[in-house]
């Protein structure tokens, strides 16, 4: 099942305090950024590619891209001050219909059996999204004092690939930007429209590259992978 994805690319990165964009540091021979896009690159499935990037970065990601030869990049679009703005700059380029994807750029060891699972589950319900079972104790602690201790069997930790029918995410977009409603991720203004969106198991290993300490994780993955 063919399916496009769109790429949120246009942070700060501001937890890695490289001080510049996180996504230009190298992980073995190339940037963070070049990592994620190769997966898409390599997935028949992958259609295309729209990624939302900061206007004065737009010249040396399109170098990059070439560099790189990554040739599925449909479109570039400004980002905005929130990821979610990001996105939704994204989901007003589309033109298309069908499955879309949102990855985040700083996520580059997504696995293909996991997308293809997405995408599946999307297309059937409207909306799925990547996950893994919470595997410490988890405590509800407003405040810092513990108030609760949550059944782990229920919770989970919540990642990107998220996959929606694209009517549905355009709707929900639309809809949280007319209420001005800020989300951390696109399945909670799915979840808003009173939808059901469906877990799809991934791996611990889809790790965000955020902070130093990722980057070290990031390179063991990386000699694992290859
Ligand atoms: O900062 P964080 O890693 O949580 O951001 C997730 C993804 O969203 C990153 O790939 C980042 O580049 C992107 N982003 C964006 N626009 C923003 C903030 C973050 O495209 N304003």
């Amino acid at each position: 099942m063919k399916y496009t994805v769109m790429i949120p690319a246009a942070g700060s990165g501001q937890r890695m305090g490289a001080g510049y964009n996180k996504l230009f540091l190298k992980l073995g021979d190339r940037p963070i950024l070049i990592h994620t896009l190769q997966v898409f690159e390599d997935d028949p499935s992958c259609e295309g590619i729209v990624l939302a990037v900061k206007a004065e970065e737009q010249p040396s990601i399109q170098e990059m891209l070439s560099e790189f030869s990554i040739t599925k990049v449909t479109a570039m679009v400004e980002g905005g001050g929130e990821r979610q703005n990001s996105v939704a700059a994204c989901i007003r380029a589309y033109e298309g219909e069908g499955i879309v994807l949102v990855h985040d750029a700083a996520r580059p060891f997504i696995r293909h059996n996991v997308i293809a699972e997405l995408v599946s589950i999307a297309d059937a319900h409207g909306a799925a999204i990547a996950g893994v079972q919470a595997k410490d104790t988890m405590k509800y602690a407003p405040g810092g004092i513990v108030e609760e201790t949550v059944d782990r069997e229920k919770l989970w930790i919540v990642q990107t690939p998220q996959a929606f029918r694209y009517a549905l995410l355009r709707e929900a977009s639309d809809k949280a930007v007319a209420d001005g409603f800020l989300g951390t991720d696109e399945s909670m203004l799915v979840e808003r429209l009173g939808h059901p969106v469906r877990m799809v198991e991934s791996t611990y290993d889809n790790v965000k590259m955020t902070t130093q300490e990722d980057l070290v994780f990031g390179e063991i993955l990386l000699t694992r992978k290859r």
